[in-house]
């Protein structure tokens, strides 16, 4: 890492990977990044077309369609690589294809000589991060999965329009599998200080019920998406480019992220969404917030299930 400019590499120009490369030439968070992809010339295509607009961009990143080698001084790999779940395919289907693919990627990646930070978001994302921390043998803070930080933003956004508030004055996360056994943490979400709970039992125009039925719509999110466009990336490419600001410029600032559990909520030997403070280091510290005892049953069976699930590829 001891390269003067930050180089962020992109594996998987689809969707997702494209989305993010825009968002971080949007706003000017590194100055080199390399897109990679099996398909060759959709890589060179988004590597083309980004720098076209760099003109009117904030930045001038150096933008290109590069090769595993160009990982070896890269700071941040963020893998979105991977297929996607369909109709036919059971979500264990997905795990073991992706799983293939991640392994495939990290060894070339790690071949390269790269010594920096994973982000992954390939799906079925905490599954794969756990995956992706194995292949490359770095350390567990240098491998950081995308988790529940979507989720989140959701639910933040979810009780902005319900509140009528900005979502930058609502505190609280979803945490979990980046699934359906997600949990929103409703006991501590605060809306300017204030407790939401305290807010729905005190005041008649808010209900319980209401706030229930924004849970649900942000565990469903994904689905009321891709059935109306076919796939969600704008949401997670500006959420990864969120992530990758955070650690390039060390601003240790609290993100829901997959993050591996040794003991933190109780758990152990599990990458799963908590809020995590994120540096320059990668993942610095794991948050870990109170839950009531409904939470913590929560957050215990999505860690069950995921685990049920790993034990199924991995072994
Ligand atoms: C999402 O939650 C599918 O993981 C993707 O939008």
């Amino acid at each position: 890492m001891a390269n003067k400019v930050n180089r962020v590499a992109v594996i998987g120009t689809g969707f997702v990977g494209s989305s993010y490369a825009y968002a971080l030439v949007n706003q000017a968070i590194t100055e080199e990044l390399v897109l990679i992809d099996m398909n060759r010339e959709k890589a060179e295509g988004e590597a083309m077309d980004l720098n076209h607009g760099k003109l009117f961009s904030p930045s001038s990143t150096k933008v290109w369609q590069g090769e595993y080698r160009d990982c070896k001084d890269a700071d941040i790999v963020c893998i979105t690589a991977g297929v996607s779940q369909s109709e036919e395919e059971t979500r264990l289907t997905v795990v073991e294809k992706n799983t293939k693919i991640v392994k495939t990627i990290v060894e070339k990646v790690m071949e390269s000589g790269f010594d920096g930070i994973f982000i992954i978001a390939t799906n079925p994302v905490d599954i794969i991060t756990y995956a992706t921390w194995k292949f490359s043998g770095l350390p567990k803070e240098r491998i950081i999965g995308s988790g529940t930080l979507l989720d989140t933003a959701r639910y933040l956004f979810m009780l902005g329009e319900y509140f009528n508030v900005d979502v930058r004055n609502i505190n609280g996360y979803v945490i979990g599998e980046h699934g359906d056994s997600q949990l929103a943490a409703l006991s501590t979400t605060t809306i300017g200080g204030k407790l939401l709970l305290d807010i729905v039992n005190s005041d008649s125009n808010y209900n319980r019920k209401d706030i229930e039925n924004i849970v649900v719509n942000v565990r469903d999110a994904a689905i009321h998406i891709a059935e109306r466009k076919g796939s969600t990336y704008y949401g997670i490419g500006i959420g990864l480019a969120k992530l990758t600001k955070a650690i390039l410029k060390n601003e240790n600032i609290i993100l829901p992220v997959s993050a591996y559990l040794d003991g933190e909520y109780g758990h152990h030997d599990i990458y799963v969404g908590v809020p995590s403070i994120i540096n320059r280091q990668g993942l610095r510290e794991i948050m870990e917030i109170d839950l009531n005892t409904d939470e913590k049953e929560k957050l215990a069976a999505s860690i069950n299930i995921l685990k049920a699930v790993m034990e199924q590829v991995f072994i």
